[in-house]
């Protein structure tokens, strides 16, 4: 079997650890996402790792270098998922350097650094909105404050870490010492149709695009569907709907860098005979330059609060996420490149990331690099249609692998 096949084959046995039996959803520390931590350290032991978990539930696998002491190198992705996602997003970063160390130890070869391999726990934040959490912890950087985030069934994070065998007073402990670290890469699909339209299977990853979120909170008036006359109603989801529609319209100002989107919507104590009182929604915003979504995140709150005065309703939001844009370390981009080169024979094409990753939160503490991998079906992501082909696989682990052999903390 190729690499690619063998890894399209592990990407469907992980995507059977499923939240829900009717769709691939895999949040942090359900049953499902233990059963998937369990199956990638069994991987990692078979590919010649010592396969540890850490105090967030990541899975880290290491390989010893050729000389004791020597940095370590950190590749990786995460294995959680948003609802009803796509089985490559985070996934294929972990299966691919898996691939790789399999590779070295049936050859016998050990690197000049160490390699560790991370399986980060919880990137999405799906179910308590903790975006980066695994990683952030891996840096020294949880916040204790999570614990008390409750999921959508009221399950706190700290009670959910005492059910999967962690102890949430321990979380601060996954942080590792970040002078120990050479560099961090992530192999990641590209999530887009870049690579896909340019015919490339592979790219490098020169920037990651800035982000915020807020989750904003609508209060009018709950009255009776049938004998509250129109123009005396405070209706929150009417309200909210203008909002959003006006957080689009901001977003969509041709020639910037920006996009918005409003991702979840909740009407409180919902009925089909009642004007909704209260409604709650999350709002997405992100800017490859690293600058406009701040500047439309003023627009967009100006204008709502503008639409909640002339609707009588009550306007709250709170910023739950921000990351600022990162730039990927010009040594690691061109170490990638020339791997993609002798591993494909092709060129290696460079364009920015508008998605998200743990990439992030490494660059605080190391040099980051990133290579994509060519997404089929139109480049589709966050969908159950996501895929990537078995060739494309196959030269994201010969690119890595070729990375990896002439990986050196030197500068070339
Ligand atoms: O939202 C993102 O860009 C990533 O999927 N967490
Ligand atoms: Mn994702
Ligand atoms: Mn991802």
């Amino acid at each position: 079997m190729t690499f690619g096949a063998a890894i399209l084959d592990r990407v469907a046995r992980l995507g059977r650890h499923s939240d829900s039996p009717g769709h691939y959803t895999r949040t942090y520390l359900t049953p499902a996402h233990r059963a998937a931590a369990r199956e990638i350290a069994q991987w990692m032991e078979e590919a010649g790792m010592r396969a540890r978990l850490d105090a967030v539930g990541s899975v880290i696998g290491r390989y010893e270098g050729a000389e004791p002491g020597a940095k370590t190198l950190l590749v990786g992705s995460h294995f959680d998922s948003v609802r009803n996602g796509g089985k490559y997003d985070g996934v294929l970063g972990i299966l691919v350097p898996i691939a790789c160390v399999a590779e070295l130890s049936r050859r016998g070869e050990r690197l000049a650094v160490a390699l560790e391999v991370a399986a980060f726990s919880d990137e999405e934040g799906a179910r308590f909105h903790t975006s980066f959490l695994a990683s952030r912890a891996f840096i020294g950087r949880f916040d204790p404050a999570a614990l008390e985030r409750r999921d959508a069934d009221g399950v706190s994070l700290a009670e959910a870490m005492r059910a999967a065998g962690l102890d949430p007073a321990k979380a601060a402990a996954a942080r590792v010492d970040p002078a120990t670290l050479a560099a961090y890469v992530e192999v990641h699909i590209e999530q887009g149709p870049v690579l896909l339209d340019s015919g490339h299977a592979l790219g490098v990853v020169t920037s990651i695009a800035a982000g915020l979120r807020h989750t904003v909170r609508v209060r009018g008036e709950a009255g009776h569907a049938g004998t509250v006359p129109m123009p005396r109603r405070h209706d929150a989801l009417a309200a909210a709907a203008e909002m959003v529609l006006a957080i689009e319209k901001r977003c969509s100002v041709p020639g910037n860098a920006l996009v918005g989107t409003v991702g979840i919507l909740k009407v409180k104590d919902g009925s089909s005979n009642v004007i909704p009182g209260e409604v709650e929604f999350t709002v997405d915003m992100r800017a490859s330059d690293g600058r406009t979504h701040l500047a439309a995140q003023e627009d967009v709150f100006a204008e709502c609060a503008a639409i909640a005065r002339r609707r009588g309703v009550a306007l709250d939001h709170t910023k739950t996420h921000e990351v600022k844009a990162v730039p990927c370390a010009p040594r690691l981009q061109d170490a990638i490149a020339r791997a993609i080169g002798r591993a494909t024979g092709g060129e290696a094409p460079r364009l920015p990331s508008g998605a998200g990753h743990d990439a992030m939160v490494l660059a605080e503490v190391t040099d980051v690099g990133m290579m994509f991998v060519r997404c089929g079906a139109g480049g589709v992501s966050h969908n159950p249609a996501e895929t990537v082909s078995a060739q494309d696989a196959d030269a994201a682990v010969r690119a890595l692998l070729e990375f990896l052999r002439n990986f050196s903390t030197t500068p070339a």
